[in-house]
């Protein structure tokens, strides 16, 4: 016996019955592979899983799920997809200038110092916030922990290997971010790429860490956030502000750069604004 078909426009069915494909792909990887998409902001999201829809030559958001659910290779490219691993040396150039001006000077009043990079991507933005502390003195007193979701980036962030031919667009961000060497001292150049010295990676634990389910693992005087939280849907990045909360040691600084804020979050209070542009917060409750 058919069903009857209820109610609604043809339009508006299909886009119904598009969001509960999606709600059954995303509820399928959580309980298969652990990741959670769940609260990633939809429309960023359904985006990007179109696109691997059409890499993978399938035509619908079912066949998606049933492709990833059987086939980790698929998943893991997905994944990827996902978690939109775009990143720069010296993304944002005024970010660095700011935080060389306001964060550093905080950094100097304590013996030493723990910084998060949560969302590190490939490790670009860790090598760049290396070279800034190791500039200012400040680097030999602290402890870089830089984590993302997805360990395949972390594995080329290890590395420390960029691409070459990116090497003059880095060198124009870092003459901007107030970079007081000259760029070209921190690497050489080998057939694979621009490999960065090995010092500036001494400091840093690179690690997996999933900021929708994974806890607090340390208290942090920094933890710099940026690209990320856009991913999320609202209820989600306050969620992750809280983790961010209790993750900061009182004084702390929290850096989530000009596409992020935590205005408006309930946690809006317990932060005083160190740099309105650069969205520096200072926890002070
Ligand atoms: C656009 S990149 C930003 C990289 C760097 N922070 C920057 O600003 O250049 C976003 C990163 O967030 C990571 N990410 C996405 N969801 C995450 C999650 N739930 N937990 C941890 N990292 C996540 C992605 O894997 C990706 O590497």
């Amino acid at each position: 016996m058919a069903l009857p078909v209820t109610n609604g426009s043809e339009r508006g069915t299909a886009a119904e019955v598009e969001t509960l494909e999606i709600e059954l792909l995303l509820e399928g990887i959580y309980r298969r592979y652990g990741f959670d998409f769940r609260e990633y902001a939809p429309a960023s999201l359904r985006r990007r899983l179109w696109r691997r829809i059409h890499a993978e030559g399938l035509e619908s958001i079912s066949g998606l799920q049933e492709r990833v659910l059987h086939d980790a290779n698929a998943m893991e490219s997905l994944l990827l997809d996902l978690s939109v691993n775009v990143t720069a040396m010296f993304r944002d150039p005024s970010f660095y200038v700011a935080f060389r001006r306001k964060v550093v000077p905080l950094l100097r009043t304590y013996p030493f110092t723990r910084i998060w990079v949560a969302g590190c991507s490939t490790g670009e933005e860790v090598f760049s916030l290396a070279m800034l502390l190791d500039e200012e003195g400040a680097y030999e007193r602290t402890r870089i922990y830089a984590t993302d979701i997805n360990e395949v980036v972390l594995d080329r962030a290890r590395k420390g290997v960029f691409p070459l031919d990116k090497m003059q667009e880095y060198t124009q961000n870092y003459i901007r971010a107030g970079g007081t060497r000259s760029f070209s001292e921190y690497y050489v150049a080998r057939y694979d790429g621009a490999r960065f010295a090995r010092e500036l990676a001494e400091g840093v634990v690179f690690a997996q860490h999933n900021l929708v389910s994974d806890a607090a693992f340390n208290e942090f005087n920094v933890i710099m956030c940026r690209n990320v939280l856009i991913y999320f849907a609202q209820p989600l990045q306050e969620r992750v502000h809280g983790l961010f909360y209790d993750s900061l040691a009182m004084f702390g600084v929290l850096a989530l750069g000009q596409k992020e804020t935590i205005r408006f979050s309930p946690h809006e209070p317990s932060f005083e604004e160190l740099d309105a542009e650069e969205r520096l917060f200072k926890k002070v409750r």
